[in-house]
């Protein structure tokens, strides 16, 4: 069975210590209001200190310790953060409504003329920094489920919840909004959210000098060195691709769609079928879930680990689990489907190279999933799109429900198909099929249902996922491996970084520099799916076993990188976005989350450069003081914390970012400008002073 990985660390596991979840169904709706707007002014959920250096999780009701600046159990942002004690005049305040902003009638009105005078585009800060998780979780953290881990990485679902508001997309890719502030850039998109061709960028990399020395030469802390170009990276011969025996290449397939559409039962089924699940095992969790009532899920089981999911029925984190096909090592990464655990999703499946996207063919349930106001299909799935997904498998499940209808599946192909289209998803990239995960129909063999049977001459699950094309890696570049998890044993002065390589290489011996600490570390072992590697290349989910660094200096939302190449550390950055379809708008001083690979912070709306115009993608409008649903501009914000990011065009992995408040995902975009970047001495000194313990 595809337990949480568990990476051979010791690891204190509290997590079935914690009973206190009486609160759990606390409801966070927030009527929608289509005109509201998203200010500074944030729901500030209960979480309060329920005694002297503790805070409650107004999710699950977890106390945490104070330094905490998310829930260590479901990953909600605190609320309000506590002082960082970073301070240079930008640290976010609750902002004000603002009332000299134009109404949505005023923009309508005045939508294409322009108003002031904007922005100012400017030189590219570049390179060495890094980042600032927000989420920091001491020891088993984050978003990910591996091994009990869960990868709770995304915080917050409430930082910014009330008001919810939805997305869909609408406009440019994030290349699109790659182009620099003002012009629109026809090359290089990466993904189209409505309407537009997806034409995926290409990062031209040059391989000329400079070598990795992989067996030392680094000071234990970076800051004296000088970063070197990226055009000067040459990588080594082991890290390049080689025919490895039997060893597959791995996807990583999100498992994605609207809260109980059948995820972790769809998982756990194929799971089981493939042989990763005992029959043992499985007797074990069809046993326990009848005996509390709730037999249907003894497959989700398998993956809903935790008391909590099991007695609420939903996945919270991300779970972490392993099967092979003919030609790849699959990594699933099964989300969460509630809206209050989003950002768990965001952080689970940003590590996508595909998606499974689940439908519950049920009459109702697929109506549900895709209301715009409630539903997740349509968030789920722009969202993943927004990371770089263009493979999509949509699993139309329950179809035993609907008496394997084929004009129900056409009726949902149809609705859904004609989304996915806006959303930047191509036909020819996205495959149909129909199923049950509850009857084991179509899933590791073809239909053995009549009435699917019938009329359903298409590929099974599997082989579909088989037939995905295997994604581009970056092996060539330097390494680059955002941290989705920790597991730490300090006993042995050892911590696990559990993550996904963007790009480059690791073996044991290898030196990392630590984002944002600064440290180095060396690489001490290395696990795929709990067993020992010799070599992962980018691509390769691991656990990355690091020695000679301070275990409290490894955090989810940080990044390993090449000593000689550091990733940048800002917290003001300039972003090219497009508002979804339904949200509602945003203003000059809006408080959102700001979601980056694992990281995620508070971040203000500091200034807005352009405004875009949605057939042209010229710039229509500088400087405009307000964002509504379905345009796309150049925009400008202040992050509470650092975050390690990078600007798209160099780094895709760690300049896509997402924007939410109210539970809501508002916006998607790329990093285009970083306009100030935190140096390592500052950062080190503030934020650890916080954060370590
Ligand atoms: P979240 O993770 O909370 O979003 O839910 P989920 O999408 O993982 O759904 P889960 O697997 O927990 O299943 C939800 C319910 O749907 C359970 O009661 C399952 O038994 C049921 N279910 C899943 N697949 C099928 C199916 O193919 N047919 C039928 N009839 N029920 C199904
Ligand atoms: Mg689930």
């Amino acid at each position: 069975m595809p337990r949480k990985v568990n990476y051979g660390l010791d690891y204190d596991d509290d997590y079935d210590d914690d009973n206190d979840y009486d609160d759990y169904d606390i409801d966070y709706d927030v009527e929608d209001n289509a005109f509201s707007v998203v200010t500074g002014n944030l729901h500030k959920p209960n979480q309060e200190a329920t005694r002297s250096g503790i805070w409650r999780c107004s999710i699950c009701t977890y106390d945490n310790d104070q330094s905490m600046t998310a829930c260590d159990i479901c990953g909600v942002l605190r609320n309000p953060l506590p002082s960082s004690g970073i301070s240079n005049g930008n640290d976010l305040k609750t902002a004000p409504f603002k009332f000299d902003v134009p109404s949505p009638d005023d923009i309508v009105t005045n939508g294409l003329r322009s108003s002031k005078m904007g922005p100012k585009a400017s030189a590219n800060v570049k390179k060495n920094n890094m980042s600032a998780p927000m989420s920091t979780r001491s020891s088993n953290s984050s978003s990910l489920t591996m091994p009990k881990g869960r990868n709770v990485a995304g915080n917050e679902n409430n930082q910014l919840k009330d008001g919810e508001r939805n997305l869909r997309s609408s406009a440019k890719s994030p290349d699109e909004m790659a182009g620099t502030s003002s012009s629109y850039h026809e090359g290089g998109v990466e993904y189209t959210l409505p309407m537009d061709e997806i034409k995926p960028r290409s990062l031209a990399y040059s391989l000329d000098s400079a070598s990795i020395n992989d067996r030392g030469g680094y000071s234990n802390s970076y800051g004296t060195g000088k970063a070197a170009s990226q055009g000067q990276y040459k990588p080594e011969k082991w890290m390049l691709h080689e025919a490895e025996d039997g060893l597959l290449s791995q996807l990583n397939l999100a498992i994605v769609g609207h809260v109980d559409s059948g995820k972790s039962t769809l998982s756990g089924r194929l799971l089981h079928l493939l042989g990763q699940i005992s029959q043992k095992d499985m007797h074990k969790h069809e046993k326990e879930a009848k005996l509390q009532g709730k037999g249907s899920f003894a497959y989700a089981w398998a993956l809903d680990e935790s008391p909590e999911e099991r007695e609420r029925g939903i996945t919270m984190t991300v779970a972490v689990a392993y099967f092979d096909t003919k030609r790849y090592r699959v990594v699933v990464l099964d989300s969460p489907g509630h809206k209050d655990f989003v950002p768990n999703m965001i952080s689970g499946a940003t590590q996508a190279d595909a998606a499974l996207l689940v439908i519950d063919a049920s009459n109702g349930s697929f109506e549900a999933g895709m209301d715009g106001s409630k539903g997740q299909t349509k968030e789920h799935a722009q969202l993943i799109r927004s990371f770089g997904v263009d493979q999509l498998i949509v699993a139309v499940n329950k179809m035993d429900v609907v008496q394997y209808s084929k004009d129900r599946f056409d009726l949902i192909k149809q609705q859904l198909g004609t989304f996915l289209r806006s959303s930047g998803f191509r036909d020819s990239s996205v495959l149909w099929i129909p199923l049950s995960a509850m009857e084991n129909q179509n899933l590791v063999t073809a239909p053995s249902d009549i009435r699917l049977l019938s009329w359903y001459k298409g590929p099974y699950l599997l082989d579909a996922i088989d037939s995905l094309q295997p994604p581009t890696r970056n092996v060539s570049k330097p390494l680059v491996m955002p941290i989705c998890d920790v597991i730490k044993s300090p006993s042995m002065g050892q911590v696990s970084a559990c993550g996904k390589l963007e790009a480059g290489a690791l073996r044991s011996g290898v030196k990392v520099l630590v984002m944002p600490s600064g440290d180095v570390g060396t690489v001490r072992s290395l696990e795929r799916d709990t067993r020992p590697c010799a070599i992962a290349r980018a691509g390769d989910n691991v656990a990355v076993v690091l020695q000679g660094i301070d275990t409290s200096h490894v955090i989810s939302g940080g990044v390993l990188c090449h000593p000689d190449f550091p990733i940048t550390i800002a917290k003001h950055l300039e972003l090219k976005v497009l508002v979804l379809d339904g949200a509602s708008p945003i203003l000059i001083g809006s408080q959102l989350e700001f979601h980056i690979h694992h990281a995620k912070e508070v971040a203000r709306v500091e200034k807005m450069v352009s405004l875009f115009d949605p057939k042209t993608g010229k710039v229509m409008k500088k400087a405009p003081r307000c964002l509504l649903a379905k345009q796309s501009a150049v925009i400008e914000v202040v992050l509470q914390g650092p975050v390690c990011a990078e600007e798209f065009s160099s780094c895709k992995a760690l300049g896509r970012v997402s924007l939410r408040a109210l539970g809501r995902t508002l916006a998607v975009g790329i990093v285009t400008r970083v306009i100030e970047k935190e140096p390592i001495a500052f950062f080190k000194s503030k934020y650890f002073v916080f954060f370590s313990k």
